[in-house]
């Protein structure tokens, strides 16, 4: 169903609208594109180093005995390679819309927003559940512009949830989604969980 919905998608290249103007951020062109299937082992690679990057914010994310970051609970070694790494962490995300980002035309971060009932609350249309901006592009507005994209991208009920430890994550969180709902929004689980809407549903 969304391998469908990720190919209609295909076509659709967002970019900054006028929003970024008049802001340092112009000086950086970001876009978020769906994943076409033969960007997905790039997508593949970015995952592996958000989950580094999560590791030193939760116990249960270890590097194994491999070098390779792992969901511990999952038990067993984990993966032994890069390639691997990817798909043994990949829990729900064949249910997940990807997308890659762009900073200046280069390749920078990746998304994915879920939006399958089945792994969502009842009152919720969307969740950003993955968010990774690469190291060489980070602190230069690319993250805040790719999340008001991606939000533009889908109108409906979101949630966004950070773990508790990565204060950079809920730093950025609440500045970008207070900025985009012009506080229109509500913070849940010790804010570590945002919920807002940014419209509504349409099906077409
Ligand atoms: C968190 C992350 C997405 C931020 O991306 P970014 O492109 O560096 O963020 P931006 O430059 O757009 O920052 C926007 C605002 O967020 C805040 N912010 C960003 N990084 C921050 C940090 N490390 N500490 C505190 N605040 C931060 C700032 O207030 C900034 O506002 P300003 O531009 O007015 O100063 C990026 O560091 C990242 O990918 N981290 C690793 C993966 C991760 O933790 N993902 C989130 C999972 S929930």
């Amino acid at each position: 169903m969304y391998g469908g919905l990720a190919t209609a998608l295909a076509a659709l290249v967002v970019v900054a609208p006028s929003w970024a103007e008049g802001t340092a951020e112009k000086t950086v062109h970001v876009e978020i594109h769906p994943a076409r299937p033969d960007e997905m082992p790039t997508l593949r690679n970015l995952f592996v180093a958000y989950f580094y990057d999560l590791s030193q914010y939760d116990p249960n994310l270890i590097i194994n005995e491999h070098g390779l970051p792992m969901w511990a609970p999952s038990g067993g070694p984990g993966p032994r390679t890069h390639d691997e790494c990817a798909p043994f962490n990949w829990w729900i995300r064949d249910c997940c819309l990807p997308y890659l980002v762009r900073a200046d035309g280069k390749l920078a971060g990746f998304l994915h927003v879920c939006a399958d009932p089945d792994h969502l609350d009842p009152d919720v249309d969307f969740q950003l559940l993955d968010f990774y901006i690469a190291p060489p592009f980070r602190g230069k507005g690319v993250g805040r512009q790719a999340a008001r994209l991606a939000f533009d991208a889908h109108r409906g009920r979101w949630q966004v949830f950070q773990l508790a430890r990565n204060s950079p994550a809920l730093a950025f969180w609440h500045k970008i989604i207070a900025e985009y709902t012009g506080n229109d929004h509500k913070n849940l689980d010790d804010g570590t969980q945002q919920r807002f809407s940014n419209g509504t549903v349409t099906t077409t």
